[in-house]
C-alpha cells in the first residue's frame, strides 16, 4: 500500500505541532517547510520528533525543508505560515501581512503538490483559504479551512467542564468565519443524545457559548501569542479524514456558493471530509435568530475577502 504524505508549511508553532500529532498518529511521511533563514532549525525540529519514533512507536519518515520540492506527491498540505496574534491584535489586524505570505505560499505548492488538498489554518482564516484558492487554481473541493474544529473543540470543551462529564460525550455544531461572530448552535449541541438546553440553564450555556467565540483571545493573552495544541489538533483531524478517506462530518471552511446563499465564499459549515477533500456540504436549518447570526458573520467574512483581494 502506498503510504500517505503530508506537508506542512510553516514550521511555528502551529506547524510543528500539526507534524507532531501527525507523527504520532502514523498518518504518513511528513514535510516540514519553513522559510530559507529557518532551514535548519526546520531539519532540526523534523529530526527531533523523528527521534520519538522508536518511543512512541511510529515508522515515519520526517523532512524539515525550505525546499518545496520535498512537498511532491503530498496528499495533503497545510499551510501554517504566517504571523500569529499579538495580545490586543485581532485576527482581522494579520490580514496585510499574511495575505502575501499565503499567496506565495501556495503559488509554490501549486507547483510543487498539484493534486494535494489544501488545508489552510493562517488567519485570518476566512480570507486567508480564499487567497489560498485564488492562488493556487485548486477545484474548491480541494481547498478548505481549519477553524471550526478548533472552535467546536473549545465549545465542547467548556460544555464538559459545566456538566464534569467526559468531552468525548458532547456533540455540537458551530458555524460561519472564525470571528468573535462564529455562530455556535446549542440547538445542534447534544450531550450522548441528550439536548444541552435540558442540562444547562440558559445564562450558563449563553456564558459558554460567549468563552468560545472569544476562546483565541483568551489564549493569546494567557500565552502573549496564539494558540497552537488545539489548532493543530483539529487541524490533523480533518487531515485524517482525507488521508484515510473518513468521510468524517465536520465544520470546516468550505467554498459556499448556492449553500446557504453565500455567493462565492469560504465559510464554516458542516462537511463530508474523504480522499477528495469537501465532498458535500450539509444545510442544516436554521430559526430565525441562528439565520440572522450567521448572515451577519458571513458579512464580516465578505469584508475581510475584499480587503485581502486588494492585495492580490
Ligand atoms: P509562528 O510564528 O509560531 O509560526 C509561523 C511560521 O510561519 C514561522 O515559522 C515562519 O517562519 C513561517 N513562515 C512565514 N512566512 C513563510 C513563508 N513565506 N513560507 C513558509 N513559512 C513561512 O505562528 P503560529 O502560532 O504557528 O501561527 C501560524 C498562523 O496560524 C498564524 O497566522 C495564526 O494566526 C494562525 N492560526 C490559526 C488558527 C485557526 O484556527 N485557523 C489557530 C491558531 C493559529
Ligand atoms: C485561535 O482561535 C488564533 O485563530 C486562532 O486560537
Amino acid at each position: 500500500m502506498k503510504r500517505a504524505k503530508l506537508t506542512v508549511i510553516g514550521a511555528g508553532n502551529v506547524g510543528a505541532s500539526c507534524a507532531f500529532w501527525a507523527a504520532a498518529k502514523e498518518l504518513g511521511d511528513i514535510v516540514l517547510i519553513d522559510i530559507p533563514t529557518f532551514a535548519d532549525k526546520t531539519a532540526g525540529k523534523a529530526l527531533d520528533l523523528a527521534q520519538c519514533g522508536p518511543v512512541e512507536r511510529f515508522d515515519c519518515k520526517i523532512t524539515g525543508t525550505s525546499d518545496y520540492a520535498a512537498a511532491e506527491g503530498s496528499d495533503v498540505v497545510i499551510i501554517t505560515a504566517g504571523i500569529p496574534r499579538k495580545p490586543g491584535m485581532s485576527r482581522d489586524d494579520l490580514v496585510a501581512t499574511n495575505v502575501k505570505i499565503v499567496a506565495s505560499v501556495s503559488e509554490q505548492i501549486a507547483a510543487a503538490a498539484p493534486d494535494a488538498v489544501l488545508i489552510v489554518v493562517s488567519n485570518p482564516l476566512d480570507a486567508m483559504v480564499y487567497t489560498a484558492w485564488k492562488k493556487t487554481g485548486f477545484p474548491p473541493n480541494r481547498v478548505v479551512g481549519q477553524a471550526g474544529c478548533l472552535d467546536i473543540a473549545r465549545y465542547r470543551t467548556f460544555i464538559a467542564m459545566e456538566l464534569g462529564c467526559s468531552v468525548e460525550d458532547i456533540s455540537a455544531l458551530l458555524m460561519g468565519g472564525h470571528g468573535d461572530d462564529m455562530v455556535p448552535l446549542p440547538r445542534y449541541t447534544s450531550v450522548s443524545g441528550i439536548p444541552v438546553t435540558q442540562l444547562i440553564a440558559k445564562d450558563k450555556l449563553d456564558a459558554i457559548i460567549k468563552r468560545t467565540t472569544m476562546g483565541g483571545g483568551e489564549l493569546v493573552k494567557l500565552m502573549g501569542t496564539s494558540a497552537y495544541y488545539a489548532p493543530a489538533a483539529g487541524t490533523i483531524q480533518m487531515a485524517e479524514a482525507i488521508i484515510k478517506d473518513k468521510k468524517r462530518i465536520l465544520p470546516c471552511a468550505a467554498f459556499c456558493d448556492s449553500e446557504y446563499g453565500v455567493g462565492g465564499y469560504f465559510v464554516g459549515v458542516p462537511c463530508m471530509l474523504g480522499a477528495g477533500g469537501v465532498e458535500k456540504i450539509i444545510e442544516v436549518e436554521f430559526d430565525e435568530g441562528e439565520r440572522d447570526m450567521f448572515a451577519n458573520s458571513v458579512a464580516h467574512v465578505k469584508d475581510l475577502v475584499a480587503l485581502a483581494d486588494k492585495s492580490l
